[in-house]
């Protein structure tokens, strides 16, 4: 996407010195734009583990350019075979939730098995590593056009003029994933075909990945939101002021249990309720075939307690600050993700068209 009119995706080789990662610090945004080179897999686990780059695409394609810097370091190690693998240990140690990051090492494993020299073994993480990061975007392209579909149609029933009222959780946007996104793939492609949209930002505590990157994305493509704490959109929908609710996925079973930001749940309980539409979006990496049921598969990340308790805002003048919320004393929980079980989940928009959350229905899509 564009950044003060610049193209960017949120990892790439720098150009001309390809044993160097880009990402986007996104711990700095909406703050600061600020692109970081990583030079080896441990600086790459880091910007995963304590996210500098999140979000389960953009958490993959990361670790697949993680495993090319590990092949370039393993090219120095007199066993390149096991240095290999112990870079992919480090990545796959950094987050347990999202399955694209499994996914993503397990395709560089493969690939590298194939090799017949270390050289050989080199150029494939590369190769491999540009591919997934080519279909991520590619794949985020389909969704945005399959969700159109059902942004139109909803559209059809407005008066005219009247904006389409799409609720998101947590960031599913590009820098979610390498670019375009999943849930505001189909609100760009809406934008482009000329819908008028306005997106309900929850704010996501505790990270507030909604109300400071969600709401940052949109802005920057100059799409009406309006960011909102996260308890209010229950409120909303039976106030009939949500026409649809589009979130990401971490993790998606093979029956269609759907693991994503925690308090998604909440927002597809409440629309079951007020029959507003519950979508998920999410590419074919996030299936996880392995996985049945979702509440007693899926690892939920727990992580510190002090993203409860401290945040990080900026003051009038223009200064950065980090203030307590609550006692010392008080103990937080911090659990990362919730899961969705499939049965309040109206359809998930991939990249081979809106899918019902079922095993039949994923199978034959994927199959
Ligand atoms: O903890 P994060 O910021 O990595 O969590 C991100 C989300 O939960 C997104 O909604 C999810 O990754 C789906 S979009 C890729």
């Amino acid at each position: 996407m564009l950044v003060d009119g610049k193209p960017y995706r949120t990892v790439w080789l720098k150009p001309d010195e390809p044993h160097i990662v880009q990402i986007i610090d996104q711990r700095k945004l909406p703050w600061k734009f600020e692109v970081v080179d990583l030079r080896t897999v441990d600086e790459v686990a880091r910007a995963i583990k304590d996210m500098w780059v999140r979000g389960a695409g953009c958490i993959a394609a990361t670790a697949a350019y993680g495993m090319w810097l590990a092949s370039l370091e393993a090219m120095r190690d007199p066993d390149y075979k096991l240095a290999t693998k112990l870079g992919a240990r480090k990545l796959l140690q950094t987050r347990p939730t999202a399955v694209n990051l499994m996914w993503a090492i397990e395709r560089q494993l493969a690939a590298l098995s194939k090799a017949r020299t270390d050289i050989q073994a080199l150029e494939m993480t590369r190769e491999t590593a540009e591919s997934i990061a080519d279909e991520d975007v590619s794949a985020c392209r389909a969704i945005g056009e399959h969700g159109l579909t059902l942004i139109q149609s909803i559209y059809r029933g407005k008066k005219p003029g009247e904006p389409v009222n799409i609720l998101t959780h947590c960031n599913a946007g590009w820098l979610a994933f390498v670019d375009i996104g999943s849930a505001t793939a189909p609100i760009y492609a809406a934008k482009k075909a000329g819908i008028p949209i306005h997106v309900w930002v929850d704010e996501t505590r505790p990270r507030n990945q909604g109300s400071r990157l969600t709401a940052w994305e949109l802005s920057q493509e100059g799409i009406p939101h309006t960011i909102i704490p996260d308890n209010t959109g229950g409120h909303l929908m039976q106030h009939e002021k949500v026409d649809m609710v589009i979130t990401g996925a971490d993790r998606i079973t093979r029956k269609g249990d759907v693991a994503n930001k925690i308090g998604t749940y909440l927002k597809a309980l409440a629309a079951k309720d007020n029959g507003v539409p519950f979508y998920v979006a999410a590419p074919g990496s996030t299936i996880d075939w392995e996985m049945n049921d979702g509440l007693l598969e899926v690892p939920i990340e727990q992580r510190g307690e002090e993203e409860v308790a401290l945040i990080e805002g900026m003051t009038s003048a223009g200064k950065l600050e980090t203030v307590r919320l609550f006692p010392q004393a008080s103990p937080a929980a911090n659990y990362g993700f919730d899961v969705t079980p499939a049965r309040h989940i109206t359809g998930i928009i991939t990249e081979r068209g809106v899918v019902r959350a079922d095993e039949a229905a994923l199978d034959r899509a994927f199959s």
